[in-house]
């Protein structure tokens, strides 16, 4: 394992998973595979080019097209592919969930069937803890079944049970992690962290959905791109490895953290209406991957400090995409007239 594919490597969590892999690894090249959807963003990958120039290049190239994927392989002799291609976020595969299983589903065949015919050492594709759907009480272990309540959710267990099965029938060399929610550097401000604290900035309203109560477990991009490195050289082929702190935060309580670190006042905060099929809690047993001997370097309120911290220092990164048009039409596509009063 030398020359890794980062398909998605110019989003949030594959551009710092390349960062990271570069910096760590001396001897590893890492050749990115994106799209360049909305989502994805050379600025995130500008100082990587600058600083590993040698030993990182980037072809511009969708995940569903198979030609182009074998191309790429072959060109820079890839042996493995970390998967994080893909359509992302909730929201917006509720709006659309046209490209979520082109992108998620027949993209990550796509990728397999490449594995597969190239006879590459590792196919890696990290999924997500929506999979297992909304989790009452207790946490979800790898066994447990998989029950996705969004075509978001609904596309990433698709294609972990294709991943699953090439496995199985083929013996391709997979493995996936399931994580929790990422927060850090480079996190397209649509997900809550990153739009909230970029809103209150600017002193306009925190769009919080239904009562705020939702649980999720907001881990530092880093640790969860540790975890994947671990789980590439120590993991074991064909399991399933979760990721995150293993604790909770309600969306409330996140948000009045966010206030709090910039000083800005509750009365930001707006009640909308709720995500229709909205996950009221996920909950992950880490047990599997501590037991590989990683640990997470943060809690969740030490990564939401870190997160909004960056924010503050790199304006030059998230104001040109928040006073694009592109964004511009989304936000009012997905919040205007939506308060409850
Ligand atoms: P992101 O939306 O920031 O980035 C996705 C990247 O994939 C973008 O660069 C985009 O251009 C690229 N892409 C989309 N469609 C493509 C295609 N057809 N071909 C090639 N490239 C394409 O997403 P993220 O938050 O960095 O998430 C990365 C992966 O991690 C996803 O698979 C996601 O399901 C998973 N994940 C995310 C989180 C999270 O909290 N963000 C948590 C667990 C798992
Ligand atoms: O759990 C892992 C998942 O985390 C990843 O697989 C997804 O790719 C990633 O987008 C994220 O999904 P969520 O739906 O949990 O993230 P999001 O940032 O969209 O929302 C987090 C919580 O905040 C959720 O309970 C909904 C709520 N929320 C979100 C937005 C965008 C709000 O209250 N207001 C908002 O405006």
């Amino acid at each position: 394992m030398r020359n890794l594919m980062v398909t998605g490597g110019a989003g949030f969590i594959g551009s710092n998973f390349t960062r990271y892999m570069l910096e760590k690894y001396p001897d590893y090249t890492v050749l990115v595979y994106d799209k360049l959807t909305y989502a994805g963003n050379l600025d995130n990958l500008k100082d990587v080019a600058a600083r590993f120039g040698d030993r990182y290049a980037f072809v511009q190239g969708d995940i569903c097209d198979a030609a182009t994927v074998r191309e790429a392989i072959r060109a820079y002799d890839v042996d493995t592919i970390v998967n994080f291609a893909a359509e992302s976020h909730v929201d917006r595969s509720i709006m659309n969930p046209d490209a979520f299983i082109k992108t998620d589903v027949y993209g990550t065949y796509v990728l397999l069937e490449a594995t597969r015919e190239l006879g590459l050492e590792r196919m890696h594709q990290v999924s997500t803890d929506e999979v297992y759907g909304h989790v009452p009480e207790g946490a979800s272990k790898e066994t447990d079944p998989v029950a996705p309540r969004s075509p978001y959710a609904a596309s990433k267990a698709s294609a972990d049970l294709m991943v699953n099965a090439y496995h199985i029938t083929y013996g391709l060399p997979v493995t996936i992690t399931r994580g929790a929610n990422n927060i850090g550097p480079y996190q397209y401000p649509e997900k809550v962290v990153p739009l909230f604290v970029t809103n209150a900035l600017d002193d306009q309203p925190l769009p919080l959905y239904g009562d705020g109560e939702q649980v999720r477990d907001y881990q530092y991009v880093l640790d969860h791109c540790e975890a994947i490195d671990l789980v590439l050289h120590k993991g074991e082929i064909g399991e399933i490895y979760n990721v995150g702190t293993g604790t909770e935060m309600r969306n409330i309580d996140m948000t009045r953290l966010v206030l709090k670190l910039l000083g800005k006042p509750e009365s930001l905060i707006q009640p909308v209406r709720d995500r229709p099929g909205h996950d009221r809690r996920y909950a992950l047993d880490v047990t599997k991957i501590r037991a590989l001997g990683w640990e997470p370097g943060h809690t969740c309120e030490e990564a939401i400090e870190k997160t909004v911290r960056w924010y503050v220092e790199n304006e030059w990164w998230w104001r040109p995409i928040k006073s694009g048009e592109r964004y511009r039409e989304y936000y009012r596509r997905q919040y205007a007239g939506r308060e409850i009063t």
